[in-house]
């Protein structure tokens, strides 16, 4: 056990309170009612909460509800005592309409506990999707000591002698029923083949994404991020996560220690070279809002676009989360980019090194998994950022940008980086699933499908429906994809040509809530602009007719914190947070 702190915990307001001696009793009373002694709460040792993700109803953290012993070992090990506590469950395919409207009510719920029971430092069990932003964003509200902890990566899923990832298999699985290579019992087959242990998705999607994230921002012990789930390393990386807050409420080492802008800096490369998700850049601006650290949207192409993808691992690559940690995880990715200078290294971690000092020397055990600087997968791996007449910011990964589909949209030869659709325009995934085979739709190897009433405000929470198939016929004539844009999110295991998480939606008047179906729009990526070629007076005019009907129509909310939210969400471009809850930092 470390030597007690010489400054008073914070739990000793309620515990050992002198100025309120009848509340103390009180509060002895109840916490000593499960068998915590008066001795303990009052002997100054440090009250840990573990935040627990894990449920049934969450099954990619379900872990967490083992690990938490491990945990709790290591806590008591150190000299603390663990209170361990719920927290609103986000299950990335189990919750409807989308999980994405869970992540701020987590927070909030998450930032409220913390704040107002007696707890001196917070493992943050992460896993899921929105799990790790909605816990690492509540830490930095609260701003006390707090450590993550990732459930891991379920290991390989194999499907007649093939890598089948989790997320990701299901746009091949679609495809290949839509062909008929597979009837529904195939499709099913295929699809759970490819999550055959406990964990959460082994697919570099929004999951790994941000669990590799939050270990390059210096939030959980170095290595952690890809064990995977049933491995023995990840039940000790628990124990020695226990020990470890301890000594960081001892050492007073809080959130905004660690959480500056080198260390945000340090994970939008990171992100690049991982072939991070597109979720990304909405949860470590969430993050980065909360503990108030300045990072645009702009700066995921300044200081990620020229970063080179160096982790070959589906959906962009082959591999899958266990590979990816036998070949060294997010330690080898970090120091290839420390050798050529392009990671701060002396950004502070929880374990008390800087990550530099951390990850220096990790080895690449495999280098077909994971890529030397100097033969990445593909160059310039990173986010463009765009904007335009349809949208104000936009992101797009353009390492996926296939030579067919070039070939096909190129118009101009003399400029091959810009071009042009005609756009087929859907309100709403109800709106896409109807229409979409509709021969009257017109859409051609030329289209560009457009997505809106999906962003924040208009479908609450922002849907993970910009990823939108072509029609079968399409499919069958070997189109196997068309570029999509939105105003949603996309999942992060999906891999088509697509703009998200365009910011203003057209919910709040952005510029796609004027776009029509056959309206032809060019892409220029070499000036970064998408432009719907639409004249100033005709936009003026239908700009005036949507205001007339009271601006564009979404569907009513559903629940209470449906409306609630979308009454004080911001946009994708910013986080899309509570946008009153920044200023509580
Ligand atoms: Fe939970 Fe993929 S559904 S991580
Ligand atoms: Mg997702």
């Amino acid at each position: 056990m470390t030597d007690a702190p010489s400054r008073p915990l914070r739990s000793r307001a309620w515990f050992d309170n002198p100025d309120n001696p009848g509340m103390t009793a009180l509060y002895l009373e109840k916490y000593m009612n499960f068998g915590l002694s008066q001795e303990e709460l009052q002997s100054n040792r440090p009250i840990i909460g573990i935040a627990q993700t894990g449920s049934d109803l969450a099954p990619c953290n379900r872990h967490h509800i083992e690990l938490a012993k491990r945990v709790r070992e290591g806590i008591r090990d150190a000299g603390g005592i663990a209170i361990e506590f719920p927290v609103h469950p986000i299950h990335e395919s189990g919750k409807r309409p989308t999980a994405g409207l869970d992540r701020n009510l987590t927070y909030l719920s998450l930032v409220e506990v913390l704040h107002g029971y007696p707890l001196d430092g917070v493992v943050l069990t992460i896993g899921c999707d929105k799990t790790t932003p909605a816990l690492l964003m509540a830490a930095a509200t609260v701003n006390m000591p707090a450590i993550a902890l990732s459930s891991g990566p379920m290991i390989n899923g194999y499907f007649q002698g093939e890598r089948a990832g989790s997320g990701t298999i299901i746009w091949k699985a679609r495809e290949m029923m839509a062909k008929g290579e597979i009837d529904y019992a195939g499709f099913v087959k295929l699809v759970t083949a490819s999550a055959p242990s406990i964990g959460y998705c082994n697919t570099m999607g929004t999951a790994s994404t941000m669990n590799s994230l939050a270990e390059v921002l210096g939030m959980q012990l170095p290595g952690s991020a890809a064990i995977p789930a049933p491995h023995r390393d990840r039940a000790e990386v628990a124990f020695r996560t226990g020990r470890r807050i301890v000594d960081m409420v001892h050492e007073d080492l809080k959130p905004s220690d660690i959480l500056t802008k080198e260390a945000f800096i340090n994970a939008i490369r990171v992100n690049s070279a991982i072939g991070g998700s597109s979720n990304a850049p909405i949860h470590i601006g969430a993050i980065a809002r909360h503990i108030g650290v300045d990072l645009p949207v702009t700066d995921w192409q300044a200081y990620g676009r020229d970063i080179p993808l160096l982790v070959n691992m589906q959906p962009a690559g082959d591999y899958l989360a266990e590979d990816f940690y036998r070949a060294g995880g997010v330690p080898a990715v970090v120091n290839q980019l420390m050798e050529q200078d392009l990671i701060h290294a002396d950004a502070p971690t929880v374990n008390g090194q800087t990550l530099g000092q951390n990850c220096a020397g990790a080895a690449i055990e495999d280098t077909d998994v994971i890529r030397p600087y100097a033969a990445p997968i593909t160059e310039r791996a990173g986010f463009l950022v765009l904007s335009g007449n349809i949208f104000d910011a936009a992101i797009m990964k353009t390492s996926v940008i296939s030579d067919e589909f070039r070939a096909r949209y190129l118009s101009n030869p003399d400029d091959p980086e810009a071009f042009e659709g005609r756009a087929v325009v859907f309100d709403g995934p109800e709106d896409y699933h109807e229409r979409i085979e509709d021969p009257a739709l017109g859409v051609t190897e030329n289209s560009i499908l457009f997505m809106r009433g999906a962003g924040p405000v208009g479908y609450p929470g922002a849907a993970e429906v910009v990823n939108m198939q072509a029609p079968a016929a399409l499919l069958t004539a070997g189109i196997s994809s068309l570029p999509c844009v939105g105003d949603g999110r996309q999942s992060g295991t999906s891999g088509s040509p697509s703009i998200l998480n365009a910011a203003p939606e057209a919910a709040v008047g952005g510029g796609l809530a004027l776009l029509q179906t056959g309206d032809p729009v060019r892409i220029d990526l070499a000036r970064g602009t998408v432009n719907m070629l639409v004249a100033e007076d005709e936009l003026a005019a239908r700009r005036t007719a949507l205001d007339a009907q009271g601006g564009y129509a979404y569907p009513e909310s559903q629940t209470p914190w449906q409306e609630i939210q979308r009454g004080l969400v911001g946009q994708l471009d910013s986080g899309g947070v509570l946008e009153p809850a920044v200023k509580y930092q």
